[in-house]
């Protein structure tokens, strides 16, 4: 009998180390650009896209700034959370390690960053989407070193991936004549030439092994105040929306196809357009005052560019529809997360039950 037991807990050791050997843990892999970035720009010391300074992050954990370009969490924290997902770390954070990416996954997202690799150039630097697929390849080395390249190949199978990128690759590229991509094409060919781009990268991210995948389409972004300014009567810039609204229908065609065509790939497209929409032309119907101007501004100078210790705050946060000139507050990504989380509904085969709330949810208070 006892010798019985011995065997039968040296023989459970030995699964239990098996089972946990194959069994990785479900993490993300996010790229993206400032809607999405959790510090990598903070280490590209020349970059101007930084949110470095308050008050950026005040309503995120110890409330100093994160690298996060909002008061509060991004898009895809809240839909992590919502589905259970540690929240990844800045790929360039120095603390990364092998250790930290089998349990936390990586964010690769860079303010300024776009589908296409002139974008942003004017922000100095900024990780480009080719960029950041460079650089997860650079993980997948590590990876593999550290747990041996079969198991490695079943974590980056049962991962879970996060494309956001495209509205740079509009305002800070092709709606602006500095850049010749705004002469050399008009805007179907424009959105072509994204969506060539953008399939010839979703396909190397499937040949590196993802097989989970989602793609964020576009806001209304000529009615990001930014925009607005642009006009003299301070009304959204129509070009802007229609080009995101194509961009999404063009985004959300392809993704149909190179799901069908890449084996075992499930590639999706979503985008909350249409809520947004709905909350800028009627604020108060989802409790907003303000969907017009930034939360936080320099008195009347504007556009102003970036939030910092200078600029006063409006008085609720939860109330603005936006933080800054260019980027949504923690309550509007609230509202957008839940539009791209009902259409996408449950992610797959995912093993990690939904979380009931998240972690670091703070809710804005008026200051
Ligand atoms: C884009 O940049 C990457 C480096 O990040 C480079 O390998 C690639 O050739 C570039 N593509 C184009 C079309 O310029
Ligand atoms: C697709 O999934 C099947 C079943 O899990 C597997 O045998 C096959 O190798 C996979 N193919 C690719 C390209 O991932």
């Amino acid at each position: 009998m006892k010798f019985m037991g011995a065997v039968n807990i040296v023989v459970v050791t030995l699964l239990g180390i098996l089972v946990s050997d194959s069994h990785c843990k479900v993490v993300q892999f996010i790229f993206g650009d400032s809607l999405s970035d959790v510090g990598n720009n903070r280490y590209l010391s020349r970059s101007l896209a930084q949110a470095n300074l308050p008050y950026y992050g005040i309503d995120f954990g110890n409330g100093l700034p994160n690298g996060r370009f909002t008061n509060g969490r991004t898009v895809a924290d809240i839909m992590g959370d919502h589905y259970g997902l540690p929240r990844p770390p800045a790929f360039l954070d120095p603390s990364l390690t092998a250790d930290v990416i089998l349990e936390n996954g990586v964010n690769y997202a860079s303010g300024g960053g776009g589908i296409l690799n002139e974008t942003g150039s004017l922000f100095i630097q900024r990780l480009s989407l080719y960029k950041q697929i460079e650089l997860f390849q650079g993980t997948q080395k590590l990876i593999k070193n550290q747990i041996g390249a079969e198991e490695a190949a079943k974590f980056f199978q049962g991962a879970k991936y996060v494309v956001a990128l495209g509205s740079n690759d509009f305002i800070n590229n092709y709606l602006m004549p500095v850049y010749s991509d705004s002469w050399n094409y008009n805007d179907k060919t424009y959105i072509d030439y994204m969506m060539e781009t953008l399939g010839d990268q979703l396909k190397i991210l499937h040949g590196s092994g993802a097989r989970e995948l989602i793609v964020f389409g576009l806001g209304p972004m000529g009615c990001i105040p930014l925009q607005r300014v642009l006009s003299t009567n301070g009304a959204c810039q129509e070009r802007a929306n229609n080009l995101a609204l194509s961009f999404n229908k063009a985004g959300s065609q392809l993704l149909q196809q190179l799901s069908s065509k890449l084996p075992n790939a499930s590639f999706r497209f979503g985008d909350a357009y249409d809520v947004v929409n709905d909350v800028i032309t009627n604020p108060s119907k989802y409790g907003f005052t303000n969907s017009d101007s930034p939360c936080c501004s320099l008195g009347r100078i504007r556009p102003a560019l970036t939030c910092i210790p200078a600029s006063t705050l409006c008085k609720d946060r939860s109330k603005y529809v936006f933080w800054d000139e260019y980027h949504p507050s923690d309550s509007a990504n609230q509202l957008i997360a839940n539009e791209l989380i009902k259409k996408f509904g449950f992610l797959g085969n995912n093993q990690n039950a939904p979380a009931p709330a998240p972690e670091i949810a703070p809710s804005p208070e008026g200051k």
